[in-house]
């Protein structure tokens, strides 16, 4: 991308980007390396964490495929020393791995985020198991991964973390209670990251709603068209480019704040 203005440039940068799997943590991963960072990519499914880092590698750029569930602390561990092996630093993290248990299994896999059908759960069916998981990878695995970072960029002078939250931290989505609650979990600790990690490490959220993988409505969401001002869903190009203005020095007086890719829904509700 040679005419992007210098301040949005990752050159030299390592991002390492959770739940690069589809949708959105792809789009941020070809937007970052356009701009010239070293990836490292981050999900379950090795065989397809694989096959994106070869494909982003015939394009062009420097990555490490580091397959690994963001909700196990010694999955985590390896992504990190892969990441150490292959390019000695993380600079950029965009937490984008995220656990609804309102699907499961199969389901999930199957759909992604953008699902073509209602959840099969009422809001009081939840195991302290689905908290759980919620909880581990929503909450956990980002406060981890600045556990484990943070140190290291405030020697260097310099780091960037970003989350990823959703409409459903700010206003009661049923029946994505786990799924929402811990958001706002994510949400409160963005702002504590921000206060602690600065001056040297910013920490700001996306906060992407009714995203859909090209932008057209799937059936069970069309209902939620007319709450968006802007009258459409987004694309997973959109909140990529957001979360490159926070990857990137455009963003550099910013901290603890959330940038909405949502059409206008969360603002003006
Ligand atoms: N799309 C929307 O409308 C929307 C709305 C609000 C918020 N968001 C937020 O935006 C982010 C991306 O959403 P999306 O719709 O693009 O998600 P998605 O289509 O569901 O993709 C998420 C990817 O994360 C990977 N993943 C899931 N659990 C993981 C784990 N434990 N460890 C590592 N990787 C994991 C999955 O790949 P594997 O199966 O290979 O692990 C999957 O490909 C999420 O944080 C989500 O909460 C999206």
């Amino acid at each position: 991308m040679p005419d992007l203005p210098a301040a949005f440039r990752l050159d030299g940068r390592t991002a390492l980007v959770t739940g690069v799997g589809a949708g959105i943590g792809l789009a941020t991963a070809r937007l970052l390396a356009e701009a010239g960072a070293r990836l490292v990519l981050c999900a379950r499914q090795a065989e397809r964490v694989h096959a994106w880092a070869r494909e982003l590698s015939a394009d062009g750029a420097e990555v490490v495929a580091a397959p690994g569930d963001v909700g196990r602390a010694e999955d985590l561990r390896s992504v990190l020393a892969t990441a150490e092996a292959a390019f000695g630093q993380v600079d950029i993290v965009y937490n984008n791995a995220h656990a609804n248990p309102a699907w499961s299994g199969q389901q999930a896999l199957a759909h992604g985020h953008a699902r073509t059908e209602l959840p099969d759960k009422g809001p009081l069916d939840y195991s302290a198991e689905d908290w759980q998981a919620a909880f581990d990878v929503n909450v956990l695995a980002p406060y981890r991964l600045a556990q484990a970072l943070v140190p290291h960029m405030k020697q260097r002078g310099r780091g960037v973390i970003i989350t990823a939250l959703s409409g459903a931290a700010f206003r009661p989505t049923l029946p994505v209670v786990p799924y929402g609650t811990t958001k706002a979990a994510l949400h409160m600790l963005t702002r504590y990251l921000a206060k602690a990690c600065a001056p040297e490490v910013r920490v700001n959220a996306v906060c992407p709603a009714s995203i859909s993988p090209d932008g057209t409505p799937w059936e069970a969401h069309r209902a939620h068209l007319p709450a968006i001002p802007l009258g459409r869903l987004g694309r997973p190009d959109e909140v990529a480019a957001a979360v490159l203005y926070l990857a990137s020095d455009a963003s550099s007086y910013s901290s603890g704040e959330v940038l909405f890719v949502d059409g206008g829904r969360v603002s003006t509700a």
